[in-house]
């Protein structure tokens, strides 16, 4: 094994929907921090040729792909630190799926949860969708990531990425494995809820989103879902989806104030409801990410500087990407 001289961090974000708290605290907020800490050596890119799995509008898709990298700088993305591009600007990703393909078994893809959740939601499967984690692994693989910073659950696919890999120098290349095994790394949150408790995803139609503000997040967080217990009585801390979206925003030293109002059903001697977590959750967000909402309006009027940024990260993958498929197809008998 060539052991990758530094660590070097690599996820992916689908460009299906706008960017919800599940993203955010996942992901997102790890890519962000790793960028600090690893400097040059981190790269996050829209995964679009994923997205065509499910996304068949081709205005939509181009909207997204927009949309998540406005995100991303408006969340503090820094383009000198980190690389952030498309995946569809490293057509070699398609290339080195196909490598991939060759020593995958049909029973290890036939074992994904999300393809099987997915089959048993009623989604014709097509093949592309079967596939796809092989083309996460050729992915990660592409630029000899050691490290990919996801939500819990993609744990799965980058499991099966670790299979692909072995198999991979196993049968091509057993004395000078050409391939980096890939670790993932959860972060704090690796599991955030939907409004209705299930995991919040695009798909579920549970989401809250980034930059939701007023009237509108008012709207959407009186929608999570909480049980009916009475006003003024005691509140379920475990079971409460409020309460897991407060632990995401509150210190550690407020959250014991919190949960106090909860245990007791009372705040200063006067009732605490659902109404009132609610809100606290509400102020919070809004705090949190009014910045972040700022510059991102601020971009929404300069696409032209977001297409820059993609544009000048897919030529630093692009380079890298060539070298690891090279050395590939030589050890294949490609070249
Ligand atoms: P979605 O399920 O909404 O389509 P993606 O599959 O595009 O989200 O996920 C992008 C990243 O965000 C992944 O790293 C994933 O693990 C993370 N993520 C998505 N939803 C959640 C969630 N509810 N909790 C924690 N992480 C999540
Ligand atoms: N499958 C991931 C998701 O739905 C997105 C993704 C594609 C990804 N390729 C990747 C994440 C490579 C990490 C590494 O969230």
């Amino acid at each position: 094994m060539q052991p990758a001289a530094k660590p070097r961090i690599l996820s992916g974000i689908q460009p299906s929907g706008i960017l919800h708290l599940g993203n955010y605290f996942g992901a997102i907020a790890q890519h962000l921090e790793l960028q600090h800490a690893h400097p040059g050596e981190c790269l996050y890119f829209i995964a679009d040729y994923h997205a065509l799995t499910t996304l068949r509008d081709a205005d939509a898709l181009r909207a997204n792909v927009q949309d998540v990298a406005r995100t991303y700088l408006a969340l503090g993305l820094d383009p000198q630190k980190a690389t952030l591009f498309r995946q569809s600007d490293v057509p070699e990703v398609t290339e080195l799926t196909w490598l991939l393909s060759t020593v995958t078994g049909v029973g290890l893809l036939e074992r994904a949860h999300s393809y099987k959740d997915k089959v048993a939601n009623n989604i014709r499967p097509s093949v592309g969708l079967f596939t796809y984690p092989i083309l996460m692994a050729a992915d990660i693989v592409l630029y000899r990531s050691t490290h990919v910073p996801v939500g819990k659950d993609q744990l799965q696919h980058i499991e099966m990425a670790q299979d692909m890999v072995t198999h991979f120098n196993q049968a091509f290349c057993p004395d000078a494995p050409v391939l980096q095994r890939p670790e993932p790394r959860l972060s704090k949150y690796p599991y955030v809820p939907g409004i209705d408790g299930r995991k919040m995803s695009k798909s579920y139609g549970n989401t809250i989103t980034l930059f939701l503000s007023g009237k509108k997040l008012r709207k959407r967080v009186g929608q999570i879902v909480t049980d009916s217990t009475e006003f003024g009585q005691p509140l379920p801390l475990k079971t409460c989806t409020v309460y897991k979206f407060l632990e995401l925003f509150y210190t550690p030293k407020e959250l014991e104030d919190i949960a106090e109002y909860y245990r007791t059903g009372r705040r200063d001697g006067e009732p605490f409801g659902y109404g009132h977590a609610k809100k606290l959750l509400i102020e919070r967000m809004t705090s949190h990410f009014a910045d972040a909402r700022v510059r991102y309006e601020q971009l929404v009027k300069a696409p032209e500087e977001v297409e820059n940024v993609l544009r000048e990260g897919a030529v630093r993958a692009r380079k890298l990407a060539r070298a690891t498929i090279a050395d590939c197809k030589r050890a294949c008998g490609l070249l």
